[in-house]
């Protein structure tokens, strides 16, 4: 078996921050530099979009110090009313975040738009988007199924709103709040558990506590963006697959540098350091209204096995559940997961992709309408097995993981989607095996 040893200084970008610097930059008068911007095709959609909605911006790769290359974007804007009318229907491939953020903005420009994207992105829910939009007075269209194609007739008369968020989603408190900026009047988003904040940080919007603990994000319509520059932390979803290949090969030790940290978005850590893992914060410090630091991951043979079921939990951690699941798995043959039914509108169905996929290697589960629980090894799989991505990156990203530790040669179809966030995934783990 390989072991894992070395430093990571190019991680992916974040997916999150990478989105809203990008959609931040069109609605923000002047000119905005992103620093280190993803190349994930998922940010690259983005960056299509908006181009197709007339927005000015360019893209170039830069060698840095140490030899890696990023990329800087720079975007110029005249502020919340640069947006054409698109000639055709945009285009948002795999990108949920890009889709329901965008649907934001479009509410406010006065034309008309339709967003489609892949077979995956068709079928995930969009009636959450079209909810508080269709309360702020514009009128959106979905399928009969509430999904995509999105056809958005814009208004210029926003009116404010105080909405509760029936779902944690940090995706649509974001299409809120980027409608409510261009509505005359202050509007509310209230969160029902908290989700990831790099919205209301990056536009530097205050955040109320409500005397039942949730919080409450105001903004003041209309509201002037001034340009600034962004540099981009790496993406702590992106870091979690390192880890995971790290505490489960014996003899690895693996740093990972400049990552995110930021709180809505550490639970995997917490989880982790609550089993046993042997994962250490360090050098912890803020840049940009973001905190980051470095990890270091070691071989951890005595981990215990993983249950999940506080539902603020899971929604920090939502994006790492499928890795999480995996590792408990691997490690331990163990695993239990409630209260995620968020996970079945993804990119795929999560929760009936990792319990399928895991069958097929030979582990026992069950599953709920919520979660699903891991029970037992079962008998060892061994030869060729044929794993789904489901057309998912975090799937087919989990399972590579899987396969550097399992009896099992894994055989992942589609495995290119992982380009979707993390493009450098073979190479970096190639660049660490030895
Ligand atoms: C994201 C929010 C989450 C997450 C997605 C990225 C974001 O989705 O799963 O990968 O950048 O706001 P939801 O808002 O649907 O929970």
């Amino acid at each position: 078996m390989k072991h894992y040893k070395g430093e990571v200084t190019a991680l992916p970008p974040d997916k999150s921050i990478s989105h809203r610097a990008a959609l931040i930059g069109a609605l923000a008068d002047g000119t905005t530099e992103i620093w280190n911007f993803s190349a994930g095709f998922d940010n690259q959609s983005t960056l299509g979009v908006l181009q197709a909605c007339g927005i000015t911006l360019s893209q170039e790769k830069i060698t840095v110090g140490n030899g890696d290359v990023i990329r800087k974007v720079v975007i110029h804007s005249d502020g919340l009313w640069s947006f054409s009318k698109p000639e055709n229907k945009l285009m948002c491939n795999n990108s949920g975040s890009t889709m329901r953020m965008l649907s934001g903005i479009l509410a406010a420009q006065p034309f008309e738009s339709t967003l489609v994207g892949d077979n995956s992105l068709m079928k995930r829910p969009m009636q959450r988007i079209a909810d508080p939009l269709r309360l702020m007075g514009v009128d959106v269209g979905l399928s009969s199924e509430n999904t995509a194609p999105v056809v958005i007739k814009g208004t210029r008369g926003l009116h404010p709103i105080d909405y509760a968020l029936p779902v944690p989603s940090a995706q649509v408190k974001s299409l809120v709040v980027f409608a409510a900026l261009h509505a005359e009047g202050r509007s509310s988003v209230i969160e029902s558990l908290p989700s990831r904040n790099h919205t209301e940080l990056m536009l530097g919007l205050d955040v109320e506590k409500l005397p039942d603990g949730r919080n409450s994000v105001i903004v003041p319509g209309p509201m002037t963006v001034s340009a600034r520059p962004f540099h981009v932390p790496a993406d702590p979803s992106a870091a979690c697959f390192i880890i995971a290949l790290g505490l489960l090969n014996p003899g690895s030790e693996i740093l990972l540098r400049d990552v995110c940290l930021n709180a809505t978005r550490t639970g995997y850590f917490d989880i982790l350091d609550g089993a046993g893992a042997d994962v250490v914060l360090e050098n912890i410090r803020m840049t940009g209204g973001e905190k980051i630091g470095d990890i270091l991951v070691r071989y951890s043979p005595a981990m215990s096995s993983l249950r999940l079921s506080d539902p603020a939990m899971v929604a920090n951690v939502i994006d790492e559940i499928p890795m999480l699941a995996v590792l408990s798995a691997c490690a331990t043959g163990e695993f239990e997961l409630h209260n995620a039914a968020e996970l079945r509108g993804k990119e795929s169905d999560r929760i009936s992709a990792v319990v399928n996929n895991l069958e097929r290697l030979g582990f026992l589960c069950d599953e709920y309408a919520d979660g699903f629980a891991v029970t037992g090894k079962g008998s060892v799989v061994r030869g060729k097995v044929p794993v789904e991505s489901y057309d998912d990156h975090r799937i087919a990203m989990s399972f590579a993981v899987a396969d550097t530790v399992l009896p099992a040669e894994l055989d992942i179809s589609d495995a290119e989607v992982i380009g979707v966030s993390f493009p450098e995934f073979f190479g970096i783990i190639e660049s660490l095996a030895q």
